[in-house]
């Protein structure tokens, strides 16, 4: 059955001229032109039977010409004025009822143009929703996407193909306060909603605690707080035990680029590490895989172990073939790259990194810590999917994006070594991306990161990993993940630079939507992509729990006579680093 039903009469008017995908379509009724509005879709008779032309209408104008046969004859003072409403439209494909087995399938391309005369119709109500349905590639009975409704026509619903959305990547962006993190709940809470939806929150601020329900859990990285307390996983706090750290994560850690002696350093570090693990290895009679470790293998080691080999090598001397005694080859070369690691070590920022409990050196931990992350089956005998939500609030922001890459790695290389007929798919959201995805830049300091991003953006489709990049700068973002992401929500955007890039990111033929990016509401969204193959302009349904925004409302505060009490509480936090 058509989804396209349309009778004569409800016709919008007829098409007066007709370029390669332009059509002009002449409105009778004013009444009728009232009702039209830029960016809404127009449907077109085909000259075959079975196939409609679907088009965005790009420009209405109404005005007023001379009647052509009063100008012709020169009749210039008598020449009447009539009124012509015009309405450009441009075509982007074509509708057709049926095409072998299937039934109402929608084309990209333009089979036929539209004749003159041809009627011209809008699509509202159910016949959008319809519509938008066979665009999205979803079975009338299949599981979709719900983000809530489209702003043109608040009754028909807006979703997605939610196979697509994840499998290609996406993107969210907006400036601050346009709705995002309501926009990421909101997806959150439906993909919370399946039996087994599987995903991994970078809450960068901790704005997604409120989120609760069955399909959710919370994961806190260690502050300096929870190191007295020795929580661990099952209270949702999470240790990242410096041994999960690549060579190229140490490296940028602990040696310093511009000392002259960074190259030793770096070269120290690796072989001091890979004795290190392979002491573990010999203690633990890993007797298979000491043949092929490698020093980026997940292996625990001790750290004191790598800190007396540098302090060695840093004071040794040795006996020259004269016979006498000469400094060793990194005498004193050293001693920066041990003070740092001592200073690390020691600083309770880093607490989850240096000062673990004692389990994260069990050989074992790596995958009750995998499996918590991955299936989330700590508390969860099913051993289902879930939402993971893992707060970074309390990691330095210097070292964010080490850490935020060290857990995403993780999730890939977990997916990367998992057969192919077991592998539960998994999504990443990634919230203030610029934070940790940046654009490449000469200092560095977020090598690692891009790295590991760039990485599962490129290949993670075809192990099941996920990317959904949030970010109120998206011009600010990492280009090369930017540009594997195949859907984009982007909500209302007010700055010039990352209007461009995201303009960049929608379909040629539709430039005209990037002028929309400037005056969304808030909690709305223009939507395209994969998921969604026509842009769409959508209302974002508000998620049952809200994020914490974290605006402080200044003035509503300054008007409550209140005293400020709460310095030296924070002075004595500072001290201690611990709230
Ligand atoms: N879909 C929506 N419907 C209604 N109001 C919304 C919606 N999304 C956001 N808002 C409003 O905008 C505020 C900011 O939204 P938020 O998602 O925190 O923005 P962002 O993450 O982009 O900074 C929210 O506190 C809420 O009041
Ligand atoms: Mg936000």
């Amino acid at each position: 059955m058509s989804i396209f039903k349309f009778e004569d009469h409800q016709a919008l008017g007829r098409v007066r001229s007709v370029d390669t995908a332009t059509v002009i379509v002449q409105v009778g009724d004013v009444e009728r032109l009232r009702k039209l509005q830029v960016n809404r879709l127009a449907v077109l008779q085909s000259s075959r039977p079975g196939q409609h032309l679907v088009g965005i209408i790009q420009k209405i104008t109404r005005s007023a010409i001379e009647e052509q046969e009063s100008a012709e004859e020169g009749l210039v003072e008598n020449a009447k004025m009539t009124e012509v409403n015009l309405v450009r439209i441009t075509l982007i494909g074509t509708m057709v009822d049926k095409r072998g087995a299937a039934s109402n399938v929608f084309l990209r391309t333009l089979e036929t143009v539209p004749e003159i005369d041809a009627n011209c119709f809008a699509v509202e109500g159910e016949t959008l929703t319809n519509f938008m349905r066979v665009v999205a590639n979803i079975a009338a009975d299949g599981q979709r996407l719900s983000l809530g409704h489209y702003t043109l026509d608040d009754k028909a619903e807006a979703f997605l193909n939610g196979n697509k959305f994840f499998q290609r990547h996406a993107i969210i962006v907006g400036s601050t306060g346009s709705g995002k993190s309501w926009t990421t709940a909101r997806i959150l809470e439906k993909t919370a909603d399946l039996p087994n939806g599987n995903a991994i929150v970078f809450d960068i601020h901790g704005e997604y605690g409120p989120l609760e329900g069955p399909g959710i859990r919370h994961f806190r990285i260690a502050g300096p707080s929870d190191l007295d307390k020795k929580s661990g996983l099952k209270d949702g706090v999470v240790h990242l035990p410096y041994w999960l750290l690549s060579y190229e994560a140490m490296v940028s850690m602990f040696v310093d680029r511009s000392d002259q002696n960074a190259p030793n350093q770096s070269m120290v570090i690796s072989r001091a590490v890979v004795a290190a693990k392979q002491a573990y290895l010999l203690k633990g009679k890993h007797d298979s895989l000491l043949k092929n470790f490698t020093i980026d293998s997940p292996v625990p080691f001790e750290l004191d172990a790598v800190i007396s080999e540098l302090k060695e090598l840093n004071t040794k001397t040795e006996t020259g073939s004269s016979g006498r005694e000469k400094q060793g080859d990194f005498h004193g070369k050293l001693s920066r790259l041990i003070q740092r690691l001592e200073n690390k070590r020691t600083d309770r920022r880093l607490g989850f990194l240096f000062q673990c409990p004692p389990e994260t050196m069990d050989f074992s931990w790596l995958e009750q810590f995998t499996s918590a992350l991955m299936s989330g089956s700590i508390d969860q005998p099913d051993k289902k999917g879930g939402i993971k939500i893992i707060d970074f609030s309390e990691v330095p922001s210097d070292i964010l994006p080490l850490i935020v890459s060290l857990v995403a790695k993780i999730a890939f290389s977990i997916q990367q070594w998992t057969s192919t007929g077991k592998r539960h798919p998994i999504a990443l959201f990634c919230d203030e991306a610029h934070l940790y995805i940046p654009e490449r830049q000469a200092s560095g300091a977020s090598d690692v990161s891009v790295e590991v991003f760039e990485r599962i953006a490129k290949e993670g489709r075809k192990y099941g990993l996920g990317l959904v990049v949030i970010s109120q700068r998206p011009s600010e973002v990492n280009r090369t993940v930017l540009s594997q992401c195949n859907n984009l929500v982007a909500m209302r955007l007010t700055n010039g630079d990352d209007q461009s890039v995201v303009r960049r990111l929608l379909p040629d033929s539709l430039g005209g939507f990037g002028d929309l990016l400037p005056i969304l509401d808030t909690g709305e969204a223009l939507v395209v992509g994969d998921a969604s193959l026509l842009p769409t302009r959508v209302r974002i349904e508000p998620p049952r729990q809200t994020p914490n925004s974290g605006t402080v409302q200044f003035w509503d505060r300054w008007s409550e006579d209140k005293s400020i009490k709460s310095i030296s509480e924070a002075v004595t936090s500072w001290r201690n680093q611990a709230m």
